[in-house]
């Protein structure tokens, strides 16, 4: 069977106009702008207005400026694969929606629940199904509008996220050394209480029944979710680099997901990152979940330190908890 590769065709990438800094919080609730940067880096973040934006209209407008990058259209798509945790609906998919919205015709089309390591999830079986020859040109979009379902009348969770999301067209490409060179996708569901959104009161565990909550809003127990993310991130990366035989020194740039500007700095340190490849944009949009990793791609390919010919390594992880990297040949 022949083995395709993978073309990052075209990036793009879509925020609201709104801005909520954390002075905005501070007359919301019991905290600190110099708290929230000193324990996550962040400033601001960015939040739809919940009239004319939504998680919808941000992943459109991601892809629809990916395919513009990629002087495609939609309707030369035959995959679009969405990941997000706050689609407006479960049905239909806001994947199926996208599709109609731009005209992607007939092109199979589902949302990803991966929590903040939705894009990379999706990237990893975008070029998995292309190098099989199964999908010629597919449409991987990562968005989320988390202040959707953050209750910012309390204080431990609401300050970490922002909306927005980035989006990356991927095709066939002649030369199989194109695209994905190592690929890893993980979960231990066994945790899955550190990180969660219940719907209903019989979903909440056992260490959070104490406590006054608001079903539909995101809980965490902040300290479990940050000593996994430090071990994780720094796991994935060595075995990314182990397993393809590649230095740091080989790598363009880590595109990593943006949960807490401490976690991204004990990976700097551990593993010896050079700083000026590792972008850094919490400060901006907070965690934007799986939005954040295609923003940091699109920051990066519009600035241009991402080329053709350059290897880059994704890193995500987040609730489930999952993980997901990629040793990735642009
Ligand atoms: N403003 C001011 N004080 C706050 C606060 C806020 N927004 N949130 C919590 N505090 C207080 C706590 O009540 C606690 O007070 P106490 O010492 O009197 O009990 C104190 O600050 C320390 O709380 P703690 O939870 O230990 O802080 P922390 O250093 O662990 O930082 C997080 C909290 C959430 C920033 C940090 O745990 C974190 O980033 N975790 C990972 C989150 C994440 O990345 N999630 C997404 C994964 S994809």
């Amino acid at each position: 069977m022949t083995e395709w590769g993978v073309r990052l065709a075209g990036i793009g990438s879509a925020y609201p106009a709104g801005v909520l800094t954390n002075h905005d919080l501070e007359k919301m609730m019991d905290t600190s702008h110099d708290w929230i940067v000193q324990r996550t880096g962040i400033h601001r973040r960015h939040v739809i207005d919940g009239e004319t934006e939504s998680e919808f209209t941000l992943a459109r407008d991601a892809l629809t400026r990916a395919l513009d990058a990629a002087d495609m259209k939609a309707s030369d798509l035959d995959l679009i694969i969405h990941a997000s945790v706050t689609s407006e609906m479960t049905c239909p998919s806001n994947a199926c929606r996208i599709a109609a919205a731009l005209g992607a015709g007939t092109a199979a089309a589902f949302d990803l629940v991966a929590a903040c390591s939705g894009f990379v999830y999706a990237m990893n079986l975008a070029d998995s199904l292309i190098r099989v020859g199964r999908h010629r040109a597919v449409g991987v979009i990562g968005c989320d509008a988390l202040s959707t379902v953050s209750d910012f009348t309390e204080r431990t969770v609401s300050i970490l996220f922002g909306d927005g999301g980035g989006a990356a067209v991927f095709t066939r490409d002649d030369d199989p050394g194109r695209g994905c060179l190592h690929q890893e996708l993980g979960a231990d569901g066994t945790n899955w209480e550190t990180l969660y959104m219940p719907r209903r009161d019989a979903d909440v565990p056992a260490w959070d029944k104490e406590n006054s909550i608001r079903l539909g809003c995101l809980r965490m127990n902040g300290r479990e979710v940050f000593k996994f993310a430090v071990n994780r991130f720094r796991q994935v990366i060595e075995d990314a680099l182990e397993a393809t035989g590649l230095g740091v020194d080989d790598v363009a740039q880590f595109v990593c997901h943006q949960s807490n500007e401490r976690i991204i700095e004990s990976a700097i340190q551990k593993l010896g990152l050079p700083r000026d490849r590792v972008h850094v944009n919490i400060n901006e949009y907070g965690n934007t979940s799986a939005g954040s990793v295609g923003l940091v791609l699109d920051e990066l390919w519009q600035a241009g330190k991402i080329t053709p010919g350059d290897i880059i390594v994704c890193v995500a992880f987040g609730g489930g908890l999952t993980w997901a990297s990629n040793v990735w040949r642009v």
